[in-house]
């Protein structure tokens, strides 16, 4: 038997209607803070990746699903969008014409990570991106269009951590100092952390292996090396935050995976979902443009992932029963196939969803199923229902049945579905 991949899984018939359900909170809470859906192919150039995440990342050094094409071209299959959506900006000049851009998107993600419960190797992500504000209040923007999402959501077991990485020179000389101070722990730190000193630095802080926290606890502070834009910034975001009643705790370890963060970074966990924790994540990144070649743009945004919500909304039961189908039409002896086709066609057609029997069981079966489904009427139709044009309705919550004529069956049916 050929089976997916490990860590890529298939999202049955029966499982989409929560996709959607949350999708369209995704959609609608976008469209409500004035967002444009945006959509970029899952393939790039995996220079896109490479310059955008940044070389010395797990995502780029260890979890890209990268290929030679037959023109010889390395591709990827993105591990994220926000490279992505930024080179499409870029190579369309986007920006010119439209200064303010807030973009958003949902769609499939790949890392080659191993995968364990929350984190697999085909992932869905919501994410929201603003393009042309340098200023705090967009930040809060972003974050209060994800906590509305959750919100809607049903997801309320939410802490939202926040950090600040300062802008690229206030990171640089930090960056002098830390390196210092780990060089001095060297040896207590894990060799995968020993490993990043020179490359990641920053990446060393938020390390989940025990040793290496209790190593890193003094190490010297990023907010220590603020510049006065780095620390007006963070405060001003902080001031806002509080404003809005959104409850935050500052965590200082918190540097996000990426390297293309500066400023706020922040992410929601939950206690909801063991080790993999994060919900959801992002924040400011004033200096990709550049790194993709394009003019400098201050930039903000978050992806949330679709899997670890739906797990969260499973266990708090937020996820809603599917609607299902209308209408049934059951047929009672062979020469009504015609007949029941063209009843249905009258129901859907005024948006009342209705399936056929294509089986050809007995009656008796075609109830129980349409009983089983929870289906809200059973039209019955036999041969003397074709030759009189009328058909049985039965209430399969009442077992009430009425003869109606084909022609009332919309006015008597229609009701219930107002
Ligand atoms: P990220 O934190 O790498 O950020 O991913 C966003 C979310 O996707 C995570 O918080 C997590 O919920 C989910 N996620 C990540 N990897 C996996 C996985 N292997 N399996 C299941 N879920 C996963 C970004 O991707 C940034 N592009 C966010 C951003 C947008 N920053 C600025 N703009």
């Amino acid at each position: 038997m050929i089976q997916t991949p490990k860590g890529i899984k298939d999202i049955l018939p029966a499982e989409t209607f929560s996709w959607q359900h949350i999708e369209r909170i995704c959609r609608e809470v976008s469209e409500l803070f004035g967002y444009q859906e945006i959509r970029t192919p899952i393939l790039e150039f995996s220079e896109v990746f490479r310059r955008g995440i940044g070389e010395a990342t797990d995502v780029v050094g260890k979890e890209m699903y990268s290929f030679i094409d037959r023109g010889g071209e390395s591709l990827t299959l993105r591990p994220e969008m926000t490279a992505s959506v930024v080179r499409s900006m870029i190579q369309h000049n986007y920006l010119r014409d439209h200064p303010m851009t807030r973009a958003w998107y949902i769609g499939p993600m790949f890392r080659y990570e191993r995968p364990q419960k929350g984190r697999f190797r085909q992932f869905h992500s919501f994410g929201a991106e603003m393009f042309g504000s340098a200023h705090p209040e967009a930040d809060v923007e972003l974050i209060l269009l994800a906590s509305e999402v959750y919100r809607r959501c049903g997801i309320l077991d939410l802490t939202l951590n926040i950090n600040s990485l300062g802008n690229k020179e206030s990171r640089a000389r930090y960056r002098v100092a830390l390196v210092e101070f780990l060089n001095s722990i060297r040896d207590d730190l894990s060799s995968e952390s020993q490993m990043r000193i020179d490359s990641n630095p920053l990446r060393v802080l938020d390390s989940k292996a025990p040793n290496d926290i209790q190593a890193v606890a003094p190490a010297p502070r990023l907010c220590d090396y603020f510049d006065q834009e780095s620390s007006d910034h963070f405060s001003h975001v902080k001031v806002m935050l509080s404003g809005q009643n959104l409850p935050f705790v500052e965590k200082s370890t918190l540097v996000r995976g990426l390297d293309y963060y500066s400023h706020t970074v922040f992410e929601f966990t939950t206690t909801l979902l063991g080790s993999q924790d994060a919900l959801g994540g992002g924040g400011r990144y004033n200096n990709l443009f550049e790194e993709l070649d394009g003019k400098p743009t201050p930039a903000v945004g978050f992806g949330l992932g679709l899997e670890r919500m739906l797990d969260v909304m499973e266990q708090v039961r937020a996820v809603p029963d599917p609607t299902g189908t209308h209408v049934t039409i059951c047929i009672a002896g062979d020469d009504a196939h015609t007949f029941a086709q063209e009843v249905a066609m009258i129901l859907r057609r005024a948006n009342i969803s209705a399936t056929v029997e294509t089986q050809r069981r007995t009656l008796k079966a075609q109830l129980t199923t349409a009983v089983k489904n929870q289906v809200r009427f059973a039209i019955i139709v036999g041969e003397s229902e074709k030759h009189l044009r009328t058909v049985q309705v039965k209430n399969l919550a009442t077992a009430e049945q009425t003869s109606v004529d084909l022609s009332d069956l919309l006015n008597f049916i229609r009701p219930v579905f107002q």
